[in-house]
Parts: structure tokens; sequence; C-alpha cells
């Protein structure tokens, strides 16, 4: 997708799709940024969720989002409200505390991804990780781990895009069972709270957010955080394996990890855009945009917008300029990325010195299936090859 948001960046800075019913794609950091900042005039709440699907699946999926206080999808003041409630469950204390069993965790995947010379990352390493990683956190059992994960992907297909054929049947049904579980959950721990972060957010919630509240944004917490670390693992390791003094540095300075992720998230961003609609007749890069105008805020362009960083089609881990948007910007600012940031440094922490000779397992990389999404970006299969450190 890079040189088409370079053309566009270049070119066309405001673009209008005419496949996606005239959205306007914004593709400079000096423009989005301050949208960004902006929510009063450039709204998430405008945005209805499922918009894009096919009629009958938007129709039905639709009912799964009727939560009036979808954190997300709001604008201040209402989205400062929601905020501070899900922050007193969410805690940087809470991510902090869970380093320890992210390490565990990640050790047992490798255990049993290193025992074979080729293997799929991917399927091994970077799907289960954050997979179990927020079930633990939620307080989801175990055995139920599996289910979660195929509604998870289920419920990522309703906002993500694909240029590809959804069938509605299975998603419809992994929305209306994630939606059965979530209530029970909730109304279990509302009448025995446990020390997970269901029973905190009920907790914060008392007397503000309905349950259908709490079951949007633990959803929201789900389809947010895995996909996205998923894919951020996934991209890290492509963009090593292409830039392979990049991966011998890091090999070599293990203290540099922090500062690969940062350059993997504006070099390879799990979210290459956003969605925003503006509230006002306004400008945007001396173009006039009406009120209700849907923009795509192209966040993947701006990463590599060389008028913001130098030689951006360069991927340096030890690249000094900060202010990556991959994460969004202002309100929004993603409230997972600490922990993101921890599985991704705990990952490769624990991956790299263990392994030798790490290189694609055909020995190329435009094998790479990078999926159909245009918002959401990452390998769907990631295959290598390594040799084990004894
Ligand atoms: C918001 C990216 C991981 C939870 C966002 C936004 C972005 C983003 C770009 C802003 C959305 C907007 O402005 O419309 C990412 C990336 C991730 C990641 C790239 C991984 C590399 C996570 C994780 C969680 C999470 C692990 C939680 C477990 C959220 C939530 C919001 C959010 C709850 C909404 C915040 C709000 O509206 O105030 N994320 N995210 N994300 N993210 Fe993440």
């Amino acid at each position: 997708p890079y040189p088409f948001y370079a053309a566009l960046r270049e070119s066309a800075p405001v673009h209008v799709l005419a496949a996606f019913g005239g959205t306007h794609a914004i593709t400079r950091y000096d423009d989005i940024a301050p949208i960004l900042k902006n929510p009063a005039l450039f709204s998430s709440q405008r945005i209805a969720p499922g918009l894009h699907l096919p009629k009958e699946v938007g129709e039905q999926a639709r009912r799964f989002f009727r939560a009036q206080n979808n954190l997300i999808a709001s604008d201040p003041p209402q989205h400062t409200r929601l905020r501070t409630l899900v922050s007193k469950a969410f805690t940087p204390r809470r991510v902090a505390e869970m380093e320890p069993r992210i390490r565990a965790i990640t050790r047992q995947l490798l255990e049993s991804m290193l025992a074979h010379e080729e293997f799929d990352l991917m399927a091994e390493l970077a799907v289960p990780l954050p997979v179990i990683v927020i079930s633990e956190m939620l307080g989801v059992e175990p055995e139920r781990r599996q289910d979660f994960k195929r509604w998870s992907d289920h419920v990522v297909q309703t906002v993500a895009l694909s240029q590809g054929k959804l069938d509605p049947g299975p998603i419809l049904q992994s929305l209306e069972q994630l939606h059965a579980y979530l209530e029970e959950t909730i109304e279990r721990r509302r009448r025995e709270p446990q020390d997970d972060l269901i029973s905190a957010l009920v907790e914060a919630a008392e007397g503000f957010l309905e349950v259908e509240d709490l079951i949007s944004f633990t959803r929201l917490l789900l389809v947010a955080g895995n996909e996205t670390t998923t894919n951020l693992l996934g991209n890290a390791l492509v963009s090593l394996l292409r830039a392979p003094s990049e991966l011998a540095r890091l090999q070599a300075t293990p203290t540099l990890v922090p500062s690969a992720i940062e350059e993997t998230l504006r070099y390879e961003g799990p979210v290459q855009s956003l969605m925003r609609m503006t509230t006002q007749d306004t400008q945007i890069a001396g173009h006039p945009i009406p009120e209700g105008t849907r923009l795509f805020l192209v966040l993947a362009a701006a990463n590599r917008d060389p008028r913001r960083f130098k030689e951006p089609e360069r991927f340096d881990i030890t690249r000094e300029d900060q202010g990556q948007l991959a994460f969004g910007h202002g309100v929004h600012f993603c409230l997972g990325a600490p922990l993101a940031r921890l599985e991704a440094r705990v990952a490769l922490e624990e991956l790299l010195p263990r392994v030798r000779q790490l290189a694609f397992a055909s020995g190329q990389e435009h094998d790479i299936d990078w999926g159909e999404s245009f918002l959401l970006r990452g390998p769907r299969r990631l295959r290598l090859r390594a040799e084990r450190c004894p």
C-alpha cells in the first residue's frame, strides 16, 4: 500500500474515494494530527459501526452495537466520562503486574514453537499471546479461550473493511455467542467479584453504566487488543528480516527492543487508518469539506511523511524522531498501548536470544499474505526458520 499512500500524500493529500461512498482519504502528518486533536469538529460518534458491511449483515449486526456508551465511538464530554471510568479498571499498575505472567506464557509458547526448525510465527506466538493475556486479564476461563479467539476474529471482520467476501452466518453467530457469554459473566462478577478486569470494570461503573455498555467495552478490549498486537509482532519480525543489519544490531543490543518496537509501529503500523466524520463545514489542506463527510485518516501514510520523518522509508531501530501516530493521538489515544508495548517487548526479548540464523522459511519475503483489510495490516502466516541456540 505504501507507494499508493505516497502518491496520494504527494499529489492528492485530500483524495475522494468513490468506491467508499465519497469518503475522503487524508494522508499528510500535518493534516491528520490536528484532526485527531479536534473531536468537536471531527467526530468519532457519528461513525456508525458495521457501516460498511453487506447490507443484511450490517442491519443484523447493528443490534449488537446498540450500547449508548461506547468508548471508541463517542465524543467528549461523554467520552471523557467513559474514559475516566475504564481507566480506573485498566490501570498502568494492572498492566505492569502482568509482566511476569506474560513472560511465562511467552516462554511456554516459544518452547513449543522452537521445537521445530521451521514454524509459523503467527500461529505459534503472535496469535495466541495476546488472546491468552487479555483472556486472563478479563478472567475468561481457559476452556473458553478457543471460543474467545473465534469470536474476536469475527468481531474484527465487522470493522476491518475487508475487500474480500464475508460470510454473514458465522459472524452473526459469534456476535450472538459473545454477547451472551459477556452478559452472563458480567452478571456473575457483579454477584461474586473476582480479582479480574471484568470485576474491576463492573465495580468502577456501578451506577453509571448499563450491562449493555459493559459488554460493549469488554468486546472493544477483545477486538482492539488482539489482532492489533498479533500484527505488531508479525510486522516487527517482517521488518527486521527485511533489514538484516537491523536484526543483527538488535540481537547484539537487546536494550534496543523498545525502540525497535516504536519503529515497527511507525513503519508497519497494525492500524493503517482511522475514521472520523465532520460535524460542520470546514477545510483541510485548503480543500473545502462539507459537514457530514467521512474521513479516512491514513496513519500509515502520515508515519512515512518525509515532511515529518527523516528518510521515512528506512527502517531504523535507533531512530530519534518521535511522534508516530500508530496508537492514534489526542483523547482516543490507545488505552491498551502500554499492554501492547509490553507484550511486544517481552516477546522479542524472549525470542531473539534463543535463535540464530533467523530467516524467512522460503528464503524470500514475497510470499507474505497480508490479508485483505486495508484498515488493519499484518501477515496472516509467517513461516520462519531458525537454529535454536543451545
Ligand atoms: C484505541 C491502535 C492495542 C485498547 C486505539 C486507537 C488506535 C489503536 C490507533 C485510536 C482509535 C481512534 O482514535 O479512533 C492500537 C494498536 C495496538 C493496540 C496499533 C497494538 C499494537 C490495544 C490493546 C488494547 C487496546 C492491547 C487493550 C487490551 C484500545 C481501546 C481504545 C483504543 C480501549 C479506545 C480508546 C478511546 O476511545 O478512548 N488503539 N491498539 N488497544 N485501543 Fe488500541
